[in-house]
C-alpha cells in the first residue's frame, strides 16, 4: 500500500467501529488499523499462503475466508457488509470487475465506504509494450512482472467511474498516484449527507498532492 492510502484506511478505522472486509486482502495490510482499534475484520483471499501468511500477522481479531472476491460479495446480504476494502488492485485481478462493483454497492451498508484502488490504464500505458496488451472496451490486461508473470487489468478512469455510478455509489474522494494507481472511495449515493465529524464520513485526506 502507499502511503496515502494507508492514511486513508487509518482515518476511517478511528472514527467509530464497525465492520470491514477486505477483498484480495492477501498478507492484510489494509485491515491493521481496524483490526487494532476493535472494528469487525474480515479478510477474503483465494490464496492459502496469503491467508496463512495474513493469520500469521493479524492474528484471530480477523476472520478469513477462501473464496473467490465476487462469489463472497454476491451472497452476502443487502446492507450487511459495513465498510469494503478493494485494497491492492483485486478489482485487476477478477474476472467480472464490474460485478465485484455491482455485488459491493448492494451488500455495503449504509453508512459504509468502499475503499477501491485499481491500475490506471493512461498512467500504465507507458510502462508497456504494445505485445504485452490484450485491449477490452475500456481498459486492456497486461502481464504483472511478477514470477510466473501474473494477467492483471488496467482501467479507463471513466469506466470505473461509471461503474459506481450504475450501481448507486458516489465517489467522495479520488486521487491518482504514486505512479499508475487510482484510488476512489464511494459511499451510497442515495444516504443523506453527513457532517465531516460523524463516523462514516471522511474527512480530507492528510497531504493530497494535487487535484486528479
Ligand atoms: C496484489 S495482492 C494485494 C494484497 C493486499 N490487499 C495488499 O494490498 O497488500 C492481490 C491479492 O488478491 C488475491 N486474489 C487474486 N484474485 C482473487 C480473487 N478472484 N478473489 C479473491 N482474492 C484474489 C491474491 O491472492 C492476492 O493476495
Amino acid at each position: 500500500m502507499d502511503d496515502h492510502v494507508d492514511a486513508l484506511l487509518a482515518q476511517m478505522a478511528a472514527q467509530g467501529t464497525g465492520s470491514v472486509v477486505a477483498l484480495g486482502g492477501g498478507s492484510g495490510p489494509e485491515l491493521r488499523e481496524f483490526a487494532k482499534l476493535g472494528w469487525s475484520c474480515t479478510l477474503v483471499d483465494t490464496s492459502t499462503r496469503m491467508l496463512a501468511l495474513a493469520a500469521r500477522r493479524l492474528g484471530p481479531a480477523v476472520r478469513y475466508v477462501q473464496e473467490d472476491a465476487v462469489r463472497y460479495m454476491t451472497v452476502q446480504p443487502e446492507r450487511s457488509a459495513g465498510t469494503i476494502l478493494h485494497v491492492g488492485e483485486i478489482l485487476g485481478y477478477v474476472e467480472d470487475p464490474e460485478g465485484l462493483v455491482r455485488a459491493s454497492a448492494r451488500a455495503m451498508s449504509a453508512d459504509g465506504n468502499l475503499v477501491q484502488t485499481f491500475v490506471d490504464a493512461a498512467r500504465m500505458r507507458g510502462r508497456l509494450g504494445e505485445s504485452s496488451v490484450r485491449h477490452f472496451s475500456g481498459g486492456y490486461w497486461f502481464l504483472e512482472r511478477r514470477d510466473p508473470p501474473l494477467p492483471m487489468a488496467a482501467f479507463d478512469i471513466s469506466l470505473v467511474l461509471g461503474w459506481h455510478a450504475t450501481h448507486g455509489l458516489e465517489p467522495i474522494h479520488r486521487r491518482l498516484g504514486p505512479g499508475p494507481r487510482c484510488v476512489v472511495v464511494s459511499r451510497l449515493a442515495d444516504q443523506p449527507r453527513r457532517s465531516s465529524h460523524e463516523p462514516g464520513s471522511l474527512p480530507p485526506p492528510p497531504h493530497r498532492r494535487g487535484p486528479m
